[in-house]
């Protein structure tokens, strides 16, 4: 595909994703709004219909709780019935500070809006209708970060922790595999459910029904304690301190720190997290042996010791120290000189890879976005062409699909992409890359 079809098409899918107000990742798999989907989104807005950027983070915000939670889903639509756990499930109103509508989930996910609302400053900031709609998400986006600093980081280290996968993003990725083994499944005792999931898209490309019933517990775990009660950290099985969630916290932290600057508003908070946290990621989630930054386990209190792509995200939150970041850098070089696509979510060396099961090994678009602008800042410019060029190639043969092969011997043969097609962070994270970078 040429780079405008390209942009036509990205344009094309993100209208029909659009519903009014806020945009859904993919129709029926994923139908209502997602929170870290939704930033990325904007991106694609931005290129377009930047009015779109301003109502989708409007939309996602009206789902704020209390305690500054942004939920991962926010389930506009109580009618759509194509995915599961639904409204229903969650049962966010356990919490007396979430909003009797919308409903809501009642975990959150990786930070993104932070930055993302920085991207959009710097477009815009000739406009005095943007200038006044950050002036009022900014507190918003503030509280947002409280929330991690106060929920998740009991001991003040600076590093907030997760207790179900699906806050990392990465669900089914193989670093969560031994803190969900400690989950005793008892069938009698979790609740019945069905997947909607394996209707829609491929059954291999997606978590096994072993680790479904994993997330279910943990649901009803957070569920049990109101979804921010202390007895979370005390009796959840998986405990984790991620590398993701906290460099894009990290990220957002400095990006909400420089729009601050610029336009007068309380930065001190920030300030004192921002320090805080740099240190503790630094020092306590980087592993010299393997050369990446680890999640860390705060059960079995040790490093997560498997290379996957949430250590490259230090590069986009720059927290990597110099000589950190060019071992991440040769770590994707030697990757590409054996012939995979970049950045593959997992270890291709770990017997755990697999390269089309969800999070397990496939290229993630937004991962490319984040990791492209982190290379590029250390001055990687060569690398960086390639984790874009990589996934503008996938796209242009595949589709605009929600993640790809990573052998690229194996993807000479496909037709497709993996999950569903028709994407919306796909089409915003390539249209970025076109208009505003290519
Ligand atoms: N990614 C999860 C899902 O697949 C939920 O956020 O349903």
């Amino acid at each position: 595909m040429q780079k405008r079809e390209l942009v036509n098409e990205a344009i094309d899918t993100l209208k029909l994703n659009w519903r009014d107000g806020f945009t859904v990742p993919k129709n029926k798999l994923y139908p209502f709004q997602w929170n870290w989907d939704s930033g990325f989104t904007c991106l694609g807005h931005a290129c377009f219909e930047p009015q779109w950027a301003m109502r989708e983070l409007t939309s996602l915000f009206s789902g704020q709780w209390a305690n500054g939670m942004i939920p991962h889903i926010i389930f506009h639509s109580e009618t759509e019935s194509t995915y599961f756990p639904n409204h229903d499930f969650w049962q966010a109103e356990v919490n007396p500070g979430a909003p009797p509508k919308p409903k809501t989930s009642g975990i959150s996910q990786p930070p993104v809006h932070g930055f993302i609302l920085e991207v959009l400053f710097n477009k815009f900031s000739d406009d005095p209708n943007w200038v006044a709609f950050v002036k009022a998400i900014f507190p918003k986006v503030l509280h947002s970060h409280r929330y991690f600093y106060t929920y998740r980081d009991p001991k003040s280290e600076g590093l907030a922790f997760l207790y179900h996968p699906w806050e990392s993003g990465r669900d089914n990725s193989p670093i969560w595999d031994e803190s969900i083994a400690r989950i005793e499944i008892d069938k009698a005792t979790l609740p019945p459910y069905t997947r909607k999931d394996t209707q829609l898209a491929n059954q291999e490309e997606r978590p096994t029904s072993d680790q479904y019933d994993r997330y279910v517990y943990l649901l009803e775990l957070g569920k049990k304690h109101q979804y921010d009660g202390p007895g979370i950290f005390e009796e959840s099985p998986m405990l984790v301190q991620d590398t993701l969630i906290n460099a894009i916290l990290i990220q957002s932290n400095q990006s909400l720190i420089r729009i601050g600057e610029r336009l007068g508003l309380d930065t001190g908070e920030l300030k004192e997290w921002q320090a805080q946290s740099t240190s503790a990621y630094r020092e306590k989630l980087w592993n010299e042996d393997l050369a990446t930054f680890t999640c860390y386990d705060l059960r079995s209190q040790a490093q997560i010791e498997h290379k996957e792509i949430g250590g490259l995200t230090a590069l986009s939150a720059e927290v990597a120290s110099a000589d950190q970041a060019k071992k991440l850098n040769d770590y994707l070089q030697n990757l590409h000189d054996r012939g995979y696509y970049l950045c593959p979510s997992f270890d291709v060396d770990s017997p755990l890879f697999d390269s089309k099961r969800y999070w397990r090994g496939p290229i993630w678009p937004q991962m490319n976005w984040l990791i492209y602008r982190g290379l590029k800042a250390y001055g990687f410019q060569d690398t960086a062409e390639i984790v874009k060029n990589d996934l503008l190639e996938l796209v242009s043969r595949l589709g605009f699909y929600e993640y790809f092969e990573a052998q690229k011997s194996v993807a000479a043969h496909l037709e497709n992409g993996y999950g569903g097609g028709q994407f919306s962070w796909t089409s915003a994270c390539v249209l970025d890359l076109l208009m505003v970078d290519g």
